[in-house]
């Protein structure tokens, strides 16, 4: 067994650890104040090929693996978990299921301008009415000659209105709810429309949106997998998916770690640092124990997908540990600075912010343990 990473997966932590410390922290906590995506900072990942990082060259990518791809979302959202969605949600709910079911054309049309950064993707699952019940979701499709037709609406869609297409799920058998198909669905078709925009509590340079489909036009051919399979293509994609939601949490925890630790050395209280006086240091050591074992995690889950192992379960449980030790790291790094902690001086507030949204997006919290139940017990 060998836990040192190889020299390309530390090439890669190193050039978005520089990218991220350049170009995406000056301008995170002004972006989540006024709500704002930046197109340019989209752009530059793309120039470095960030938006295609486990996609073979034929299509667009790097061709490197998944846990590259989780430590860019790591390193990004140690300084900006708003960036680090709009990268996790592009690659493994957009990319993958067109990378794992998508027919030749489908991948050259839609993977592959994903993965060069010329296009971004959404996901479009959750409904007002169909949340952690999947299952349950309304959104119909019917078949009328060479073209669907949509109808329903999807919400909560991380990288609404800035995606250009969305993989959609919708039930296309009238006679039974559970039989679903994936599609993807262009922001240009007809009947399509970008509804209400969340306003949020964290990730707030992360785009949420409503999508809607009204009468929507989609050309049989962007129909995605078997007809009646998109349930499957749907947690299919969340397995993988909720992987990089746990490198977000990572991120999340060790930016807040990193600048407790910082803050810890320089202020004195009873004339020495906080750091030298066992209540805090005691909370740091605490906080990155828990931050390593989330990222063993996250690691195992994306090299057991890498080497084309089962991952699903892994998958939750990195999603599930991570995600309540980014709650509970960033909560103590608002401890550790105290009251300037809850100020916006600081940026721990906006991780402590960002950090809950890892316990609800792509499966509650609860959902894992279904999932992970499901699995011990089967
Ligand atoms: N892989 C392959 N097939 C799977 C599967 C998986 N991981 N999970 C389920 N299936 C298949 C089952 O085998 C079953 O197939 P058969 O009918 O052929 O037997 C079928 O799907 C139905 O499965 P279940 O009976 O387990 O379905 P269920 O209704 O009990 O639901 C659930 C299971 C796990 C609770 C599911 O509904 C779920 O994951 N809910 C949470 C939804 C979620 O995560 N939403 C996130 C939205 S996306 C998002 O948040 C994005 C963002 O903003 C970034």
């Amino acid at each position: 067994m060998n836990f040192k990473l190889s020299e390309e997966h530390e090439m890669l932590r190193k050039m978005v650890r520089d990218f991220a410390r350049k170009e995406v922290e000056p301008t995170a906590a002004d972006r989540d104040e006024e709500e704002r995506f930046d197109m340019n900072i989209f752009n530059k990942m793309a120039e470095l090929g960030l938006t295609g990082i486990p996609w073979p060259e034929e299509y667009g990518g790097i061709g490197s693996d998944y846990l590259a791809y989780v430590i860019a979302v790591e390193e990004l959202s140690r300084v900006c978990a708003s960036t680090g969605v709009t990268l996790s949600a592009h690659t493994s709910l957009a990319g993958w299921p067109v990378y794992k079911f998508g027919t030749e054309e489908q991948k050259q049309k839609y993977l592959k301008p994903m993965a060069l950064g010329e296009k971004i993707g959404g996901y479009g699952l959750t409904e007002p009415g169909s949340g952690s019940d999947a299952g349950g979701m309304r959104t119909n499709a019917r078949l009328e000659g060479d073209h669907y037709i949509l109808n329903g609406s999807k919400i909560f869609i991380t990288n609404g209105g800035i995606a250009d297409f969305y993989i959609v799920f919708a039930v296309t058998d009238p006679t039974n709810s559970k039989s679903t198909s994936a599609f993807i669905v262009e922001k240009d078709f007809p009947g399509f429309s970008v509804g209400k925009k969340e306003r949020k509590l964290g990730i707030r340079s992360s785009p949420t949106t409503e999508i809607i489909f009204e009468q929507c036009i989609v050309p049989k051919e962007n129909l995605l997998g078997q007809v009646g399979e998109g349930f499957k293509v749907a947690m299919m994609t969340l397995d993988g998916g909720r992987n990089g939601i746990a490198a977000q949490a990572v991120g999340i925890a060790q930016g807040a770690l990193d600048a407790a630790v910082a803050y810890a050395k320089e202020r004195e209280q009873f004339g020495k640092p906080i750091a030298a006086q066992q209540g805090i240091s005691f909370k740091l050591a605490d906080m990155a124990t828990s931050i390593e074992a989330a990222r063993l995690l996250t690691y195992q889950a994306a090299w057991l997908e890498s080497q084309g192992l089962p991952y699903g379960k892994e998958s939750a449980m990195s999603k599930l540990f991570a995600g309540d030790t980014a709650m509970k790291v960033t909560t103590e790094a608002v401890q550790v600075f105290g009251g300037y902690g809850y100020t916006k001086d600081y940026p721990v507030e906006r991780f402590m912010r960002d950090a809950k949204i890892t316990q609800i997006y792509e499966g509650t919290q609860e959902i894992q343990r279904l999932v992970i139940s499901r699995m011990l017990t089967k």
